[in-house]
């Protein structure tokens, strides 16, 4: 299994860190086979597969039977646990509890949180109790609320500071390594060179240690919207509707299932 330490390395040498989402056995297998470094199993769930307006509805039992699905899958990738709008938020305690879940029921090897200064005390338990943890800054799809929706953040000095100053209390408080979601590219240059530990960029440009796209959005499964930083590397949609189409094209016309499909 791919380690925190080898992922340090990578930024070391200068090496690439490749992450994806994953949400079930199925995909995570591929994914995994492929050799993606790190599989998250992200809260962005609850549009991609459960096909609500955005993830704040996502709950802990949601993410947690994800996520063990996600960790029967693989056999290399280090696998994270997105934890959900409020199961972090309301208490250290309950923060703590919480990411243990993800350790101790759903077979995750790390959690992820959003946020800066306000989740600093319970990343600093998470961490004190072996946990560990991905942070998470810039656009952070819990916050839309706050933000007015997926808008890019960092344009302005002040938005621009407070997200500097949270990518360094989060290495501080122990996270090894942090998204940045859709931030200018100066701007997440500028994070990379000043953190130890590795930036994963979403929407953030080329200059981060690494890169995390939704899978859903590569493979062209969800339609809804496509954020300006997703490239669709296929059309799983069209293939798939291909293949029911001529199915259901070969029942009604009694041409499935033939000899070969049937017993005697
Ligand atoms: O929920 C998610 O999938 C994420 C990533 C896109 C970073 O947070």
């Amino acid at each position: 299994m791919l380690t925190i330490q080898d992922l340090w390395k990578k930024k070391a040498e200068g090496r690439k860190i490749t992450m994806l989402t994953a949400y079930d056995y199925a995909f995570a297998r591929i994914v995994d086979e492929a050799g993606i470094d790190v599989i998250l199993v992200g809260d962005s769930l609850g549009m991609v597969v459960q096909g609500k307006e955005n993830t704040l509805s996502v709950t802990m039992d949601e993410m947690l039977y994800h996520t063990a699905m996600v960790s029967r899958a693989t056999k290399n990738a280090m696998v994270i646990g997105d934890m959900p709008y409020l199961s972090y938020q309301i208490s250290v305690e309950m923060a703590v509890r919480n990411a243990g879940r993800f350790i101790k029921e759903a077979g995750a090897h790390a959690v992820k949180v959003e946020g800066g200064s306000e989740v600093i005390p319970q990343v600093k338990a998470m961490v004190k109790a072996e946990i560990p943890v991905l942070g998470h800054v810039g656009l952070t799809p819990q916050a839309i609320l706050r933000m007015g929706g997926f808008r890019v953040q960092g344009r302005t000095e002040e938005q621009r500071k407070r997200i500097i100053e949270d990518s360094l209390l989060l290495q501080e408080a122990g996270a090894f390594a942090i998204v940045l979601e859709a931030i200018p590219m100066d701007l997440a240059k500028e994070i990379t060179e000043k953190l130890s530990i590795p930036t994963i960029g979403i929407g953030a440009g080329p200059y981060c240690d690494g890169q995390v796209l939704v899978l859903h959005d590569i493979l062209g499964l969800f339609e809804r919207f496509t954020p300006r930083f997703v490239k669709r590397y296929a059309n799983l949609k069209e293939e798939a509707l291909k293949a029911i189409l001529a199915y259901k094209k070969e029942v009604e016309e009694g041409l499935f299932p033939a000899e070969e499909q049937s017993f005697r």
